[in-house]
């Protein structure tokens, strides 16, 4: 069975003090988080060092952002294998922030992925239509380029490794989230070209996430869709009266 996830994206919000706050604040609501769920937060880079120095049972650590290179000239980069240095598992990839503000394409992104998993760490895939392509019915066009550019030349042992996201880009930081009935109906495309190439069994092996101004009040009717298996937070994953609940939102 495939894991349900909820991942909280700090972006670059909370200073070091706040940061550290919210962190240990976390660990200490671990007991109130469904213990079905894994939970995993994506902190600015600069903090990952300290927090894999504090011991969590449950939450995993993710970086927003690694290099595609192995080593060398890349001022301001981290690498993967930093991420293996530092016991750091989860890596998002190709957020729609990154592809908007950093220009990363779909064939960087591949990089990416290759150099993760080299690694031995996860990557967390990120995909999603802006607003134009999915008002002109684009919107299935774009996530399958996505998807497949950037990963389906990968083998069946390694697309098992990999966590999908799908995060809308219209609904990002917007309050507009995706209705369950788009959601679900983009999981399920992803996950039927996933079955198409892969097979089947390997398609429902993987985890699919929604993200998009996903909060409290839309967590539980987002995740009780059949390929919606969690949710890929960012305003909501800065609190914890906000986040815990989320992580909470799978109807048991
Ligand atoms: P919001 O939850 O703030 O819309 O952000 C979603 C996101 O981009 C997570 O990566």
């Amino acid at each position: 069975m495939r894991k349900n996830i909820v991942a909280g994206n700090w972006k670059m919000n909370m200073n070091h003090q706040e940061a550290l706050a919210l962190y240990n604040g976390l660990i200490s609501n671990e007991s109130e988080m469904d213990e079905n769920v894994q939970v995993i937060i994506a902190p600015p880079s600069i903090y990952l060092s300290e927090f894999s120095q504090i011991k969590s049972n449950r939450i995993a650590l993710a970086a927003q952002n690694c290099n595609e290179n192995e080593k060398g000239a890349y001022t301001g980069e981290i690498s993967a294998g930093m991420l293996e240095n530092l016991e750091v598992q989860y890596c998002l990839v190709g957020h729609s922030e990154r592809r908007a503000y950093y220009g990363e394409t779909n064939e960087l992104l591949k990089k990416k992925v290759d150099a993760l998993l080299q690694s031995e760490r996860t990557p967390i895939y990120c995909f999603g239509e802006v607003l134009s392509d999915r008002e002109t019915g684009n919107h299935f066009n774009i996530v399958k380029e996505q998807v497949i550019k950037a990963l389906f030349h990968l083998n069946e042992q390694q697309i098992i490794k990999v966590v999908f996201a799908y995060e809308p880009v219209w609904a990002i930081g917007t309050g507009v989230t995706a209705s369950p009935e788009q959601a679900q109906e983009m999981h399920e495309f992803v996950r039927e070209l996933l079955a198409e190439k892969y097979g089947q069994t390997t398609a429902e092996a993987i985890s699919i996430l929604y993200g998009g101004s996903c909060k409290p009040a839309n967590a539980k009717e987002l995740f009780a869709n059949p390929d919606v298996d969690g949710g890929l937070i960012g305003g909501a994953a800065l609190k914890i009266e906000t986040f815990v609940p989320v992580v909470n939102g799978f109807i048991k």
